[in-house]
């Protein structure tokens, strides 16, 4: 399972990278927005950070305009990773940038046959949304469940990218249903550290060494 840390605040990717546990990055247009800077900036500035996938995502809706993005984008480092909407233009633009061996992440997946299309497109990463289907009513994790079973029943290699995890939760159970990378914000990631058991044991072995040792 990978690790990938979900967000375009460049010292919280500075401060997750001192985990030593970070495999990668993702952003969107809206994580970007809120940096107040350009992606271009960003994304470098990120690039020199963490040395691993670096999701950027494109903003035409066209195929000719997400092709011409993407070679503009994936000249910034080799590293990066070209995001690309599901959508009729987005899978166009994936099947041509992987002949042209462009990585791609294909974001905004709602269903398994969505994933199917950005395997058979040759999409390095399909990224299911977990937590806005939670929103919805729907359960997001069944839909995980759905594209390691079609993948795995047909061997795509597309990497399922789990999206949109709001808590450890979801994590866990993405763990136990074979996604092959986690993408989360700052905040999940700190909170799978905590247990209330690892505090409470580590404040009694500290405080029997005291007294041992008085
Ligand atoms: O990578 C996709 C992710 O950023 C979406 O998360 O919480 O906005 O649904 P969220």
């Amino acid at each position: 399972m990978e690790f990938f840390i979900d967000t375009g605040m460049v010292d919280e990717i500075k401060e997750a990278a001192k985990w030593g546990i970070i495999d990668g990055v993702t952003t969107n247009p809206s994580l970007i927005a809120k940096s107040g800077r350009s992606q271009a900036d960003v994304i470098k500035e990120i690039c020199g950070i963490i040395n691993g996938p670096i999701s950027a995502e494109v903003i035409s809706t066209d195929t000719e305009g997400m092709l011409k993005e993407a070679y503009e984008i994936a000249k910034w480092h080799e590293n990066i990773v070209v995001k690309l909407p599901l959508t009729e233009a987005g899978i166009a633009a994936c099947a041509t940038l992987s002949k042209d061996k462009i990585k791609t992440n294909v974001t905004l997946c709602f269903s398994s046959n969505q994933a199917l299309l950005a395997a058979k497109a040759g999409a390095t990463y399909i990224s299911p949304f977990l937590g806005r289907l939670d929103d919805i009513g729907h359960n997001g994790l069944q839909l995980i469940e759905e594209i390691r079973t079609v993948y795995d029943n047909y061997g795509f290699m597309t990497k399922i990218l789990a999206a949109s995890i709001r808590h450890p939760l979801h994590l866990r159970d993405c763990t136990l249903l074979g996604a092959d990378v986690a993408t989360m914000p700052y905040k999940v990631i700190e909170s799978l550290y905590k247990h209330p058991l690892t505090d409470r044991g580590l404040d009694a072995f500290l405080s029997d060494h005291a007294k041992a040792n008085s």
